[in-house]
C-alpha cells in the first residue's frame, strides 16, 4: 500500500490529509542544534550521510509526521559544480558571483558534478531503510532558475537579488546558458534520489515569483519541462510537486506546461481560487503561514479550520506556506499535527 502522502499525489483525496512541513528538520528543534553543534559548518553535516539520515528522521520520531524531507539544501548543486559556497552564521549562504560566460567554463561536468553528490544519495539510502512503510521520503532540487539567481547575486538578501536581476536582464544569454548547464544536472541529481529510494520530489522554484511571463515561462517552465520529461521516462508514477512560490496567476501555465504532479502554494493562495483555476483534481499542498504556527494558539486553530474546509474538496496535503521559521516552539508544530488530525 503506498503511503498516504502518495494516495494523495496520485490524486486521491483524503480525510485528515498527510501532513509534513517545509523545513521541518533543523534550527527549531533542540536535537537538531545537538548535532549540528558537532559539526563546524552546515555544508559537512548535509554531506555526513549517517548524521545527515538521524536528522532527517528527527521531525518524522518527534512529530509522526507523514512525509520526512531529505537533509541538504538547494544550493549543494552549485557546490558539486566546483563554484565556491559557504555559510556563514546570520549571513545565510555566500556564493562567488556569477559575472559572465568565461565563469560558466570553470563548472565542473556534469558527471563530476554528480559523484560530488553521492553522500547525499547514500543519506537517502539510509533514510528509505530507517523509514516506516508508511511515511514517505522526499527527495528534492532548487528549482533551476531559483539556484541560478543565488549564483548571479552572490547569494540571497536583497541587495545580492537585485544583483542577481540586473545581470540577468542585462544579459539573458548568459541566463540561458547556465539553466543550460544547472537544468540537466538537476535532473541527474532528482533522478539519483528517486533511484536510491525516494518516493517523491519536490523542485523548490522559490523565486519563481518576480518574473515577467515571457521570462517565467523561459527560466522557470521549460527547465521544469526537461526536468519532468527525464523523471517521467524513468520513474512514469514517481509524484512530483512543484513549489514555484509566488508564481501567482502564471501558476496554471506552469502546472500545464512543467508537467509537475502537484503545487506547492504559499500562504497567500485562497485554495479555493487555485482550485477554480487549476481544476479540482490537481493536488495542492499548503498552506499555512509559517508565522502563524509561530504564534499558535487559538489563531492557528482558526486557520488550519479555514484551510481544511477550503481544501476539502480536493486531494490537499497539509503544510506551510513557506519553512518553519527557527523561533518556532516545537510544541506548535505537536498542537499543528493534532489539529489536522482532528484533535
Ligand atoms: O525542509 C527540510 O527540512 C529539508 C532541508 C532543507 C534546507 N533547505 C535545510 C537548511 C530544504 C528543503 C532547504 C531548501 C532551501 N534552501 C530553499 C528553498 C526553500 C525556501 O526556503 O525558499 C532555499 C532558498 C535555500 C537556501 C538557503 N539555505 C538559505 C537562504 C539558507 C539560510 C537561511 C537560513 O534559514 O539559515 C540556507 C541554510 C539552511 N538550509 C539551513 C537549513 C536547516 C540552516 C543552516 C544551519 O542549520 O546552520
Amino acid at each position: 500500500m503506498a503511503s498516504r502522502l502518495v494516495r494523495v499525489l496520485r490524486g486521491e483525496r483524503l480525510h485528515p490529509p498527510p501532513i509534513w512541513l517545509m523545513r521541518q528538520a533543523g534550527r527549531y528543534l533542540p536535537e537538531y542544534r545537538a548535532v549540528r553543534a558537532r559539526f563546524p559548518d552546515f555544508l559537512s553535516l548535509v554531506h555526513d550521510p549517517e548524521q545527515a539520515a538521524r536528522v532527517t528522521l528527527q521531525p518524522v520520531e518527534r512529530f509522526d509526521l507523514d512525509a520526512a524531507i531529505l537533509f541538504s539544501d538547494i544550493l549543494v548543486v552549485v557546490a558539486a559544480l566546483g563554484w565556491e559556497l559557504r555559510f556563514s552564521e546570520g549571513e545565510g549562504p555566500l556564493l562567488a558571483p556569477l559575472r559572465a560566460a568565461s565563469d560558466l567554463a570553470s563548472l565542473r561536468p556534469r558527471q563530476e558534478a554528480l559523484a560530488a553528490l553521492d553522500s547525499i544519495t547514500a543519506t537517502v539510502r539510509l533514510v528509505r531503510a530507517g523509514l516506516d512503510a508508511d511515511k514517505a521520503l522526499i527527495g528534492f532540487a532548487g528549482g533551476p532558475w531559483t539556484v541560478a539567481t543565488y549564483m548571479l547575486g552572490g547569494g540571497g538578501g536583497e541587495q545580492r537579488r537585485g544583483r542577481a536581476y540586473r545581470r540577468a536582464f542585462a544579459d539573458p544569454g548568459l541566463v540561458d546558458r547556465l539553466l543550460d548547464i544547472l537544468t540537466p544536472v538537476t535532473a541527474d541529481f532528482l533522478l539519483a534520489q528517486a533511484e536510491a529510494g525516494a518516493d517523491v520530489l519536490q523542485i523548490f522554484e522559490s523565486w519563481a515569483g518576480d518574473l515577467p511571463e515571457p521570462f517565467f515561462r523561459r527560466w522557470v517552465s521549460a527547465p521544469t519541462v526537461k526536468i519532468m520529461t527525464r523523471i517521467r521516462k524513468r520513474f512514469p508514477d514517481l509524484p512530483v510537486i512543484g513549489f514555484a512560490r509566488s508564481a501567482g496567476l502564471l501558476l496554471p501555465s506552469y502546472h500545464a506546461d512543467g508537467g509537475v504532479d502537484a503545487l506547492g502554494l504559499e500562504q497567500n493562495v485562497p485554495i479555493a481560487l487555485a482550485r477554480r483555476l487549476l481544476g479540482r483534481d490537481v493536488p495542492l499542498q499548503g498552506n499555512l503561514d509559517p508565522r502563524i504556527l509561530l504564534a499558535g494558539g487559538p489563531l492557528m486553530a482558526d486557520e488550519v479550520r479555514r484551510i481544511l474546509e477550503e481544501s476539502a474538496d480536493g486531494p490537499h496535503v497539509f503544510n506551510l506556506g513557506h519553512g518553519v521559521l527557527k523561533e518556532t516552539p516545537p510544541e506548535h508544530v505537536a498542537a499543528l499535527v493534532t489539529l489536522v488530525r482532528g484533535g
